[in-house]
């Protein structure tokens, strides 16, 4: 098996291959966005038909949620959520490879209150959002063998090396301000399922090798604010959880509109009987003992 894996060095991306590298018969080609731009679509052709890969998963992002809704920014937005994965998708069709690209459970406007379902309506809140809902609709029009699947709230271990990158994950940036003293207002009104991008990634592997094909929501299982996961990382930390300081969606005013309730139900894996996804705390523990290796 011939594996593509575009967004190598992001978060998922590292777990998708660190999931994969340990597998028989499998040979990986990862590339990190110093290596190729996915917005050069001639070069991403060009590496598709060169390889003829099995599977194409692309784990490249452009994920700055704020930044996306000044205008100025709206066509690399667009391009690299939703035109580079249609052009991907379009490619990996022609040689029949399996075409895999993540989206978001910020398609949805999060009114529901209650976890949401595969086939429940979308409604984006946000640039960042409809970009990646529009990465969706052009990967089913140009695939037929393609998979989208939606998460949200994602940390994983790429997210913690800031020297390697410019970004760092929610639970890093909770771990850096407090230890070095510092207060932060986090929203008490606003509900995920944070997810660890290694379970993440060994369950998208796992469904590939299903051979399932669709729209599939992959999350931690169980429901929780923004807040209240911030005082678990604290307590987890053995950290003073007063640094910690609620605050209301409308209080802190984003300048991207996000949905206040986003987790989604991994229905499709329930009737499967393969919702063996980790519950947030045990998924928080097992990253925070990872990151210890490193840190
Ligand atoms: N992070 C979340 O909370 C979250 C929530 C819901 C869905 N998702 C989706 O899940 C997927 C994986 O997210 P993640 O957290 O692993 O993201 P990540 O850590 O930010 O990784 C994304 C990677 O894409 C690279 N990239 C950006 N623009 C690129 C381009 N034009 N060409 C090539 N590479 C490019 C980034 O490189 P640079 O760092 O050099 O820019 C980065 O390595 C994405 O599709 C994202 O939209 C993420």
């Amino acid at each position: 098996m011939k594996v593509i894996v575009f967004g190598y060095g992001g978060q998922l991306g590292t777990d998708i291959v660190r999931c994969i590298e340990g597998k028989a018969n499998y040979k990986i080609f990862a590339f990190r966005h110093q290596d190729l731009d996915i917005n050069d679509f001639e070069k991403v052709k060009e590496v598709i038909l060169s390889i003829k890969p099995d599977i194409v998963f692309n784990c490249s992002a452009w994920n700055k949620v704020d930044d996306a809704e000044f205008p100025e920014n709206s066509n690399l937005v667009f391009r690299t959520n939703a035109f580079a994965p249609s052009n991907m998708a379009r490619v990996s069709s022609r040689i029949k490879s399996i075409f895999v690209n993540i989206s978001t459970d910020y398609v949805f406007d999060g009114r529901k209150m209650m976890p949401y379902e595969e086939t429940d309506d979308v409604n984006p809140l946000s640039v960042y959002a409809l970009s990646k809902l529009l990465g969706e609709l052009l990967v089913k029009k140009h695939s037929e063998r393609y998979i989208i699947v939606r998460s949200g709230g994602l940390y994983g271990i790429s997210g913690s090396f800031v020297s390697q990158r410019t970004y760092r994950n929610f639970v890093e940036r909770v771990i850096e301000n407090v230890s070095a003293g510092k207060k932060m207002k986090i929203v008490n009104d606003v509900f995920s399922a944070p997810t660890y991008t290694f379970d993440l990634a060994r369950k998208i592997c796992e469904i590939v090798e299903d051979g399932f094909l669709g729209i599939i929501h992959i999350m931690q299982n169980g429901v929780i604010s923004w807040f209240d996961f911030s005082i678990q990382i604290c307590k987890m930390m053995r950290f003073d959880e007063s640094y910690i300081e609620p605050v209301t969606y409308d209080q802190l005013n984003p300048i991207a509109k996000r949905p206040k309730f986003s987790v989604l139900k991994n229905s499709i894996l329930d009737k499967l009987g393969k919702n063996d996804l980790m519950d947030i705390q045990e998924a928080l523990e097992k990253y925070l003992k990872e990151r210890s290796r490193y840190i």
